[in-house]
């Protein structure tokens, strides 16, 4: 009930880049509101659903039905006039209002949380969840999605080396993650690859020696991670040329891959749909006792919330930096 004793009624929306485990955080939502005795609806495709009033009531028996399908049912978007009109973001707070939502429950990534504060600029109720494959939230240690990301690049990375392994080759492997390393960190260390961030941007001659050096000490596959949007933008070299030079100079095949969308799909994997349930479960309690415009996320292993406006404004306290040093040199041994 809220304040007036009317039922509780709350719509929740995935928006942004679309990761796998956004279906766990709608079905969450879905149980944890039937439990609660609370009227749950959805509006799909993110915010364009809200200024078009595409709403719909959760039918937790349908929805459940998608528990092991990656990303989201419900769809997820991009509407760039949302940043820009505030026009638009008024028609989504009427629709808001018009429909008696209480609170929107919005589960993205740093974009999506921008535009759940804007909303709560203009009068609206609302909760920010953190869900992305890139783990770019500053408020949250942890966005639903990277993990099943993470388990897909490493094991496309396998497939890779085996190939490579069988022709003494050298590859590039470009992987998404926006401006954040975090996916390419935790996937040269686990998968014991050299690993390119904005941290560490390495020249052509710079690749040349490290494949030189690994190649002396009898290395076959000779994988390299590297973050998407760095080579082939701000004046550096794309991949490709760079890759040319290495195979010109070392006489070993070199190729570049780049990932792609293959990344950012797949079946949630169990700590994605863990930690979106356990994130819902949060979120609705805050609505429940009255408490709005808050971030929920994770940290030191807790789940937390904060104030959305200090999300929203939040650095990053990152030791980043320092694991891709520290084990690009374990790499090289
Ligand atoms: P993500 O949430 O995954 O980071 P985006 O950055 O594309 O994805 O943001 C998703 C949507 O959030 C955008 O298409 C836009 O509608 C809204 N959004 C992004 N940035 C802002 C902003 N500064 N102000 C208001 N809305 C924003
Ligand atoms: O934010 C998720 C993400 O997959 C990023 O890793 C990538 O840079 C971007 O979205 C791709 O954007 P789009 O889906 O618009 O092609
Ligand atoms: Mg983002």
């Amino acid at each position: 009930m809220n304040k007036s004793n009317k039922k509780l009624k709350l719509a929740i929306i995935c928006s942004g880049g679309n990761s796998p485990g956004m279906n766990n955080a709608v079905i969450g939502f879905a149980k944890k509101c039937a439990q609660c005795n609370i009227d749950a609806y959805y509006f799909l495709w993110g915010y364009k659903g809200i200024t078009n009033n595409d709403i719909h009531p959760c039918n937790l028996r349908y929805l459940e039905e998608f528990t092991n399908r990656g990303n989201t049912i419900i769809g997820s978007g991009r509407l760039p006039s949302f940043a820009t009109d505030v026009n638009v973001r008024k028609k989504a707070v009427k629709n808001l209002k018009k429909n008696g939502i209480d609170c929107l429950l919005v589960v993205g990534g740093e974009g999506s949380y921008q535009g759940a504060y804007k909303l709560s600029q203009l009068g609206a109720k609302v909760i920010a969840i953190p869900a992305t494959i890139d783990n770019d939230v500053n408020s949250t240690q942890y966005t639903i999605g990277f993990d099943t990301c993470l388990n897909q690049v490493s094991k496309l990375i396998n497939d890779i080396t085996d190939c490579f392994s069988s022709h003494d080759g050298i590859n590039l492997i470009e992987i998404m993650g926006r401006a954040c390393p975090d996916l390419t960190i935790n996937t040269g260390i686990g998968s014991n690859i050299y690993m390119v961030t904005k941290y560490n941007i390495l020249k052509t001659e710079d690749f040349i020696k490290i494949v030189k050096h690994c190649k002396s000490q009898g290395k076959r596959a000779i994988n390299f991670v590297v973050t998407e949007k760095i080579y082939g933008t701000n004046n550096l070299p794309t991949l490709a040329s760079i890759a040319k030079k290495i195979e010109a100079t070392t006489g070993h095949m070199t190729r570049v891959t780049t990932i792609g969308y293959i990344q950012r799909g797949g079946t949630p994997s169990a700590r994605d749909r863990l930690i979106a349930n356990y994130l819902v479960d949060k979120a609705v309690d805050l609505a429940k006792q009255g408490v709005f415009n808050k971030a929920v996320g994770i940290n030191n292993k807790q789940i937390v919330a904060i104030e959305l406006k200090r999300a929203v404004t939040m650095k990053r306290k990152s030791h980043n930096r320092y694991l891709v040093n520290k084990f690009n040199k374990i790499n090289l041994q």
